[in-house]
């Protein structure tokens, strides 16, 4: 009896200084869910592995300064309104928006940016649109800001006024959200090459804003580079240069670290599709080797092959699987296409590396490209990778 009572205190005690130190929070890791609102997956989605879950995405319209839905209104309102149904499969999980996206370039959202009346415009439009379907706050997913470099094509529409216009917008958009009744979270997807960051991104003014930032350390290496590459690798390969150094998962999380980013708030992105390439000699097919540019630009979407689609294409064509021990990720070759990924082995290591470095959690794009049918396997074993190892992870908030 006794000794259960001074138990009981013991534990209070360690309480009470955990709590006297009156600074260090203990918080569950996100684990983030991007949603391709043209895909028509919504079903298969096991929302009770997401604790973050976006709907992507919301546009904008350059006349009006208001948002814009990507398809009629009509559709997107009701694919909106599914998507926010399935709330009754996950009491816990939050439910999003995300503006902006790849497709919708820079150039615009650095007009909006520049200018107050034009600001305050969207995001009085994205309140009105958040409370009347009752998302759980936005992502802003400008790509890329500040960076106005032309072989990035429409990526590259940025202007250097951009930085200070970005930090800006996020903070009139807090003020904005802090008027409502409901707290909404802002987040924000961000490239990871260093020139991108020092370009768009005042690192320690957004984190203090964000409620977390999305690393997107994916889609880092493509057919522009002329070899093949794993697109989503881990860690440098030792013939990488530059900026390509930390041009992987490892260097771009730990650059918004070093830039001034609690580790707490940076989620680590991992792939759920893969970029594959036509090698200009299948004799030569490491990764490294020597692409036909021309003929992977015509590749079906551009060489973008989704994790189910990559994991069946190996299954029945008997594609040889390689895990890469240098970058720690695999690929699949056969002839003279290849393709460079992520899996569950891989998206192990990721986690595990997460984890070891104090990081919030992990993202994925995209939720619907998992093997949800189990047609290679067991049912979505990618988020479900990604749940069971942080299950029991805790983060801690300094
Ligand atoms: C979500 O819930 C609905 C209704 O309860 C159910 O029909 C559906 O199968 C669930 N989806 C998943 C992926 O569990
Ligand atoms: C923007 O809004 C204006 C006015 O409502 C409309 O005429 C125009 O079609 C919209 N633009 C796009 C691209 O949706
Ligand atoms: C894959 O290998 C199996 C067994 O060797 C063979 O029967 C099948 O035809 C092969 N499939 C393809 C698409 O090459
Ligand atoms: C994580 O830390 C454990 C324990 O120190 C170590 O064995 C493991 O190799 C680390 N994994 C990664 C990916 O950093």
């Amino acid at each position: 009896m006794h000794s259960l009572k001074y138990l009981i205190l013991g534990l209070s005690g360690i309480f009470v200084l955990f709590a006297g130190f009156g600074s260090a929070a203990e918080l569950k890791p996100r684990i983030v869910c991007y949603y391709g609102s043209w895909s028509n997956a919504m079903k298969d989605i096991p929302v009770e592995k997401c604790t973050h879950i976006y709907y992507s995405f919301l546009l904008l319209n350059e006349t009006t300064w208001r948002y814009r839905f990507a398809g009629d209104e009509i559709s997107e309102r009701r694919k909106m309104a599914e998507f926010l149904n399935l709330r009754q499969n996950s009491t816990d999980a939050k439910f999003l928006l995300a503006i902006g996206g790849a497709a919708e370039g820079s150039a615009k959202y650095s007009n909006l940016a520049e200018f107050k009346e034009r600001r305050t415009i969207f995001i009085e439009s994205v309140v009105e649109l958040l409370t009347e379907f009752k998302f759980d706050g936005v992502d802003v997913d400008w790509e890329f800001p500040g960076v106005f470099w032309e072989g990035a094509g429409q990526l590259g529409g940025g202007r250097p006024i951009d930085k200070r216009n970005l930090a800006l917008f996020v903070e009139e958009l807090r003020k904005a959200f802090d008027q409502l009744e409901r707290p909404l979270e802002i987040t924000m997807a961000v490239g990871v090459l260093e020139s991108f960051i020092t370009a768009g991104y005042d690192v320690p003014r957004l984190c203090s804003t964000l409620d977390a930032v999305h690393v997107m350390t994916y889609a880092l290496r493509g057919s522009w580079d002329g070899v093949a590459e794993i697109h989503s690798l881990m860690y440098p390969r030792p013939t990488d240069v530059g900026e390509y150094r930390r041009y992987n998962t490892e260097g771009g999380s730990l650059l918004f670290s070093e830039y001034g980013c609690p580790k707490h708030k940076l989620i680590v992105g991992v792939a759920f599709f893969g970029h594959s390439f036509v090698l200009w000699n299948e004799l030569n097919n490491k990764p490294g080797d020597l692409i036909d540019q021309e003929a992977t630009i015509h590749l079906p979407g551009g060489g973008y092959m989704t994790y189910s689609e990559i994991c069946q294409t190996i299954n029945e064509g008997n594609w040889t699987r390689v895990f890469d021990a240098v970058v720690q990720g695999p690929y699949a070759t056969k002839g003279d296409l290849w393709v460079g990924y992520d899996d569950v082995e891989s998206i192990g290591v990721k986690i595990d590396w997460l984890k070891n470095h104090s990081f919030g959690g992990a993202m994925t794009w995209a939720i619907e490209e998992d093997d949800h049918k189990g047609l290679c396997g067991p049912k979505s074993p990618l988020i479900t990778t990604m749940y069971d190892r942080l299950k029991d992870y805790v983060v801690v908030a300094p």
